[in-house]
């Protein structure tokens, strides 16, 4: 199975659980590099399963994918028959409504030919323990993966679903959404200012449009393991960069995220985080 890096690999631990491995392919700003997606490909002892990608908001680079960069995903994936997972969580929480039209799945945005399947969840726009999601898939392969969720859960609660019904036909949805953008656009307005104020001039990160969470990549001989320890210390957790690695080596980078945490915590978490990266440098 091939990912990008950095990739939120928890989405693909029932395939890993069977044995299947995973190989990371790097992210820019605009999204999965296709050069480097290309030479993986050439480079496989045989052709992956598929390619499994988060690009709306990413978890956990926060990054939205370019039109032009689907639109070569698309083409490449037609090219070489490659089947694309498309987990799309966060695709509501942009902050801009320009950004909207960069939020289409790849079907709708670029009339793909290849086997693309999307997925959807109630997690982050309503409540994570609903355990309420969505599948559009080819036929044959939604019909395995009802096959596979009965024998994991039998069926979805159907109180849960009775509810999300109630909220959606109540027409209760565009209104909390509106509510979750403005709440974490300030939000991420005041991490990156605290990132700005309290981070040393070697460290950067990526500036979200929308959804949960920063990337901040440190040189790469610090540890996040070192930084996540004096940080937790004092108060401020993140997760640091291997729990995002689908080979599980590089720890130079981690993820804050700015969705669950009032501004003033925020503002000091980023301060503590950012005197625990100031101490490694001078310590390496
Ligand atoms: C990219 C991504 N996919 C899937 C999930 C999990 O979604 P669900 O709770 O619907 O299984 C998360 C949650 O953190 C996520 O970030």
């Amino acid at each position: 199975v091939l990912t990008e890096y950095p990739s939120f690999i928890g989405a693909l631990a029932a395939f890993t659980s069977f044995g299947a491995r995973l190989r990371g392919v790097a992210l820019d700003e605009e999204g999965i590099e296709i050069q480097r997606l290309a030479e993986v490909l050439d480079g496989l002892p045989a052709a992956p399963k598929f390619l499994y990608i988060n690009p709306y908001f990413h978890n956990p680079a926060g990054i939205i994918y370019s039109q032009e960069r689907k639109q070569r995903l698309r083409e490449l994936a037609e090219e070489r028959d490659l089947m694309i997972l498309e987990d799309d969580p966060y695709g509501e929480l942009y902050f801009d409504q320009a950004d909207r039209p960069l939020t289409l799945p790849i079907k709708a945005s670029t009339g793909s030919e290849a086997t693309v399947c999307y997925v959807g969840s109630f997690a982050k726009i309503l409540g994570p323990g609903m355990r309420l999601g969505w599948l559009l898939a080819p036929p044959a392969i939604a019909e395995k993966c009802e096959l596979a969720k009965q024998s994991t859960d039998a069926c979805s609660s159907t109180f849960t679903q009775v509810l999300a019904h109630a909220f959606l036909a109540g027409g209760h949805l565009p209104g909390y959404l509106t509510m979750l953008r403005t709440t974490y656009r300030r939000r991420a307005g005041t991490m990156l200012a605290a990132l700005k104020e309290h981070m040393p001039p070697q460290v950067t990160w990526t500036t979200p449009r929308g959804g949960f969470y920063v990337w901040v990549s440190m040189p790469e001989t610090l540890d996040a393991s070192r930084v996540f320890e004096a940080s937790i210390a004092r108060g401020a957790a993140f997760v640091i960069g291997s729990a995002f690695d689908p080979e599980g080596r590089r720890n130079n980078c981690f993820r804050l995220a700015f969705s669950h945490t009032p501004e003033e915590k925020i503002a000091r978490g980023v301060e503590i985080i950012g005197d625990a990266v100031t101490a490694e440098l001078h310590n390496v």
